[in-house]
């Protein structure tokens, strides 16, 4: 497919990747994804914005094979989806600078051994005059990692953002088609790799309020015509304020434990709560990672594997953890057939959630009547907290 133009002299220069399946061995992609990169051309200078992970080189390569000239490189992020293909570029067009971030050119020679002399850092607010298209430079920490900088095309108020505001998506369509259609997805993206950074966004969210943005150019999944939705979208994904939903991971081995879970998602809905459980042995960790946005509460719920929980419910609490998300509350449920600590692994498993713990509840063998009010109590006493703060 030859480059397209996404404003005059603009052109979108990325690959899409449809078979991709997996993301740091870690996140599902569904729908693939792409690594957009962006041709700006000046009437005297042309600059070239990321590049695509070397797996898609050859589509970078057929896209540039035109381009006899580019004189900037401009690399928003160091992650090697964004600046694996940098090496061919340098290498493509020997005049070329290389321009990054302060925090991001030891990056760029520590992971792709480049050459410090090709490397020219920038400053926050910089500009870039390539001759009718000024590119200003504002860095935008942790949006993912932390030298990540967006870049700001004046003239035709396109923001280059890379990873922030993308959607794991590969896709024929350049532009978003109706804010809904992109939401889930872009949701997800939120959720897997800039959850963590959450209070971090909100300060590049109030960054970039006065900008005026006709258009967001992300570095995956297509681009944003209508830049105020996502945006709106970010600062209620990045709002303090949880919604009134409960998250429940969890693991069955002869039933007991299901048979908890069956209970508290009825007593919880019940009460006026949006239950979302996830059967870990098939659920998809990209969806709990997005249900985990929003969720007032978390409650864990597994039973007792020799002495501590099912590794498929630590490895889903490892990754709450890990993700950070605003819950407030957190419970556990499960199951044990003779002794065990597994409430203690999964409650000493989450140190980065400032929760308040609610009594957990753990039964021996299959639930008996008794286990099953101790279950409508634990609906009740989250009920209770989200009436306490508001959400019921
Ligand atoms: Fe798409 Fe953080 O790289």
């Amino acid at each position: 497919m030859k480059p397209r133009e996404i404003v005059p002299d603009v052109l979108a220069v990325g690959a899409q990747d449809f078979d991709r399946r997996l993301f740091d061995a870690l996140i599902p992609l569904p729908d693939g994804t792409s690594y957009n990169a962006y041709l700006v051309r000046g009437r005297d200078k042309t600059a070239l914005i990321d590049t695509v992970e070397p797996a898609m080189l050859h589509v970078l390569q057929a896209r540039l094979k035109e381009v006899t000239r580019v004189d900037y490189l401009i690399s928003n992020h160091t992650e090697q989806d964004h600046s694996g293909s940098i090496p061919w570029v340098l290498e493509r067009y020997p005049g070329v600078q290389l321009l990054s971030s302060e925090l991001a050119k030891p990056m760029l020679i520590g992971h792709l051994g480049l050459d410090p002399a090709r490397i020219r850092t920038v400053a926050d607010g910089e500009r870039l005059d390539l001759g009718g298209k000024t590119l200003r430079f504002i860095t935008t920490p942790w949006v993912h990692w932390p030298e990540t900088m967006s870049t700001y095309l004046e003239e035709d108020k396109v923001l280059f953002s890379c990873d922030w505001f993308g959607s794991h998506i590969a896709s024929t369509d350049l532009f978003v088609d109706g804010a809904d259609s992109i939401m889930a997805e872009a949701k997800r993206y939120y959720a897997e790799i800039m959850m963590p950074f959450r209070k971090i966004v909100q300060k590049n969210l109030e960054k970039i309020r006065d900008l005026d943005i006709r258009m967001i150019a992300p570095s995956h999944g297509p681009i944003h015509r209508d830049p105020g939705s996502i945006i709106r979208a970010y600062r209620d994904w990045t709002d303090d304020a949880p919604h009134n939903t409960v998250v429940i991971p969890w693991v069955t081995m002869h039933g007991s434990t299901a048979l908890l879970v069956e209970r508290l998602v009825g007593a919880l809905s019940e009460r006026g709560i949006t239950v979302f459980p996830f059967n870990l042995a098939t659920a998809d960790i990209g969806q709990l990672a997005m249900s985990l946005v929003d969720a007032a509460t978390l409650i864990v719920a597994s039973p007792t594997v020799h002495v501590g929980p099912h590794p498929m419910a630590l490895y889903a609490v490892v990754l709450a953890n890990a993700l950070r998300p605003k819950v407030r509350f957190a419970s556990i449920v499960g199951s044990y057939g003779w002794a065990g600590k597994m409430a203690d692994v999964v409650k000493a498993s989450m140190p980065n959630l400032k929760v308040e713990l609610l009594p957990p509840v753990i039964c021996k063998g299959l639930p008996k009547p008794s286990d099953m009010e101790a279950v409508d109590q634990l609906a009740e006493a989250v009920a209770a907290k989200h009436r306490e703060i508001g959400l019921l």
